[in-house]
C-alpha cells in the first residue's frame, strides 16, 4: 500500500479521514473534559480552536501528504530535507503514546456491548455505584480487552487498509450518524434540554479553569487526528482529483457536530435526573460507559434496541481511529527499516501492546501505576497522564511545526498547486488568503502563545 500510493476511492478519503477524527475522543473524551471545564466558555474556545487552528493544520498535513506522496518521516524529508524529518518522528512517538491508552478505553466498548446484549435480552437492571469502578481495578480483564482491541486493529492493517476499512466504515459511519441523531431528537424532548443548552453555548469565563485553555486546544488537535502525521499518511493515498480544503472542512465540521451531539444527549439525561448528577461528577470518565446504558435502558423508546448496536459503533468508531494510528507507525517502519507490511504491524501492535500494559494496570489494579502523576490532581495514573501528555503537549508541538513548515519553508508553489488555486474547480483567492494568514501567522503564534503562557507557569496544566 505504500508502495502502491493514491489508493483511496474518491469519497474513500473523506470516509477514512472521518473515520479516524470521529472516536472515543468525541463520544467519550469531550462530554467529560468539557464538564470538568464547566461548559460554556470551554466550548467557544475549542470551537474557535477547531476553526483557527484545526482547519488549517488539517489542510496543510494533506497536501504535504498528497504532494509528497508518502508516510510523514520521508514526506518531511522529501518537502523540506532532513532537518525536518524530526516532526514525522515525533508523530509516530505520539502516536504510540495514544495507541498504549486509547486502546484500553476502546476495550470497554467490547464489555459495554457485550452488556447491553444481556440486558436487552434479558432486562436491565441499574448498576451499582461502584460496579465501573470495579471494572476498572480488574487488571487482567483490562489487559485482556486491550489486547483484543489492538489485535483487531493490526488484522485490518495487516491485510491493508482499503479493503477492510473503507468498505466497513462506509456502511458504519453512516449507522453510527443515524443512531446519534436518534438519540439527540430523543433526549431534545426532555425539559433538562434547556439546562444542557445553557451549560454548553452560554460562555461564562469566570467559570473556566486555568486548565481550560490549553485543553481545548489540545483537544481539538486530539479530535481532529492532527499533530502526528495521520492526516499525512491518509492525505498520500487521497486522490489526485479531490478537493483538500472541502474535504477538510467536511471532516472538521462532522467531528465537531458529533462531539456536540454526544454532549447534548449526555448532559441532558445527567441534568434530567439529580441523582445521576452526583454519581456523574465522580467519575466522568465513565460517562459514556455509565450514564448512557442507564439512559438507554431507562427513558429512551426502542432504548433496549439501540443500546447494544450503539455500542458496537462506538467500538467501531474507536476501532477506525486505532487503525489510523497504527497505520502511521507500521507505514515508517515500512518506508525507513525496509519492513515488509507483516513484520511491521506485528512490530507496531507490540509495542503499542507494551505501552498500553502500563496503562491497562492504572485504572486500580497497580497502585503504582495508578498513583503515577506528573501533571496533579484529576490526572493521575499512568493512562491520564499519557493522554494530558499527548493531546496537550505533543499534538500541538507538532501541530505548532507543521504550521512553521507549510507557512514559512514548504515552496509557495506547492501549497497553491495543490489547493488549485489557479483553477475553476480549486480554492478561490479569498479563502486562500485566509488559509495563508491563519497558516502562517495566527494558528502558529496561537499554540505558541498557549504553550509559552504554560512554560512560564500560568498553570494551565
Ligand atoms: N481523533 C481520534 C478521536 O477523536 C483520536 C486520534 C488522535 C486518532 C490522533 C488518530 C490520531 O477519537
Amino acid at each position: 500500500m505504500v508502495k502502491n500510493r493514491g489508493s483511496f476511492s474518491r469519497i474513500g478519503f473523506i470516509l477514512a479521514a472521518a473515520g479516524s477524527a470521529v472516536g472515543l475522543g468525541n463520544l467519550w473524551k469531550f462530554p467529560y473534559i468539557t464538564w470538568h471545564n464547566n461548559g460554556g466558555a470551554f466550548v467557544l474556545i475549542y470551537l474557535i480552536s477547531v476553526v483557527v487552528i484545526g482547519w488549517p493544520i488539517m489542510i496543510a498535513e494533506i497536501l504535504i501528504g498528497r504532494n509528497a506522496q508518502n508516510s510523514p518521516v520521508p514526506a518531511f524529508e522529501k518537502l523540506g530535507g532532513k532537518k525536518w524529518s524530526f516532526v514525522g518522528w515525533l508523530g509516530v512517538i505520539t502516536g504510540l503514546v495514544i495507541l498504549g491508552y486509547y486502546s484500553v478505553i476502546a476495550g470497554w466498548t467490547i464489555t459495554s456491548f457485550t452488556s447491553c446484549l444481556k440486558w436487552s435480552i434479558s432486562g436491565y437492571i441499574i448498576q451499582p455505584e461502584d460496579s465501573f469502578k470495579h471494572f476498572m481495578g480488574n487488571g487482567s480483564l483490562q489487559l485482556l480487552l486491550s489486547f483484543i482491541f489492538i489485535a483487531i486493529t493490526a488484522v485490518i492493517i495487516w491485510k491493508g487498509v482499503n479493503k477492510g476499512i473503507e468498505r466497513t466504515t462506509r456502511i458504519l459511519m453512516p449507522v453510527l450518524f443515524l443512531i446519534i441523531i436518534y438519540l439527540v431528537i430523543m433526549v431534545l424532548f426532555l425539559p433538562a434540554r434547556v439546562e444542557t443548552f445553557r451549560f454548553l453555548f452560554r460562555p461564562n469565563f469566570a467559570d473556566l479553569p486555568s486548565t481550560g485553555i490549553l485543553e481545548a486546544v489540545g483537544h481539538a488537535f486530539f479530535t481532529l487526528s492532527l499533530g502526528m502525521g495521520a492526516m499525512i499518511t491518509y492525505g498520500s493515498y487521497m486522490d489526485r482529483h479531490e478537493s483538500i480544503q472541502r474535504n477538510a472542512a467536511m471532516v472538521v465540521f462532522l467531528d465537531t457536530f458529533i462531539a456536540l451531539c454526544a454532549c447534548i444527549i449526555m448532559y441532558t439525561i445527567i441534568f434530567s435526573a439529580p441523582s445521576i448528577k452526583e454519581s456523574v461528577s465522580g467519575s466522568t470518565i465513565g460517562m459514556l460507559f455509565i450514564t448512557l446504558p442507564n439512559l438507554l435502558y431507562t427513558q429512551i423508546p426502542f432504548g433496549a434496541a439501540v443500546a447494544p448496536a450503539f455500542y458496537l459503533l462506538v467500538g467501531f468508531a474507536a476501532l477506525s481511529s486505532t487503525i489510523s494510528l497504527l497505520e502511521v507507525i507500521v507505514s515508517l517502519l515500512i518506508d525507513k527499516l525496509n519492513f515488509n507490511r507483516h513484520k511491521a504491524t506485528l512490530i507496531g501492535a507490540m509495542a503499542a501492546y507494551v505501552v498500553s500494559i502500563f496503562s491497562a494496570l492504572s485504572l486500580g489494579a497497580v497502585s503504582g501505576f495508578s498513583d503515577f502523576s506528573i501533571f496533579g490532581p484529576g490526572k493521575e495514573g499512568v493512562l491520564s497522564t499519557l493522554d494530558h501528555l499527548a493531546a496537550n503537549w505533543m499534538l500541538p508541538v507538532g501541530g505548532f511545526f507543521i504550521t512553521i513548515f507549510v507557512g514559512w519553508f514548504l515552496d509557495k508553489k506547492i501549497s497553491e498547486a495543490e489547493l488549485g488555486l489557479f483553477k475553476t474547480n480549486g480554492i478561490s483567492k479569498i479563502i486562500y488568503t485566509i488559509f495563508r494568514f491563519l497558516i502562517k501567522y495566527l494558528a502558529p503564534l496561537a499554540i505558541l502563545a498557549v504553550i509559552i503562557a504554560v512554560i512560564l507557569g500560568k498553570d494551565f496544566s
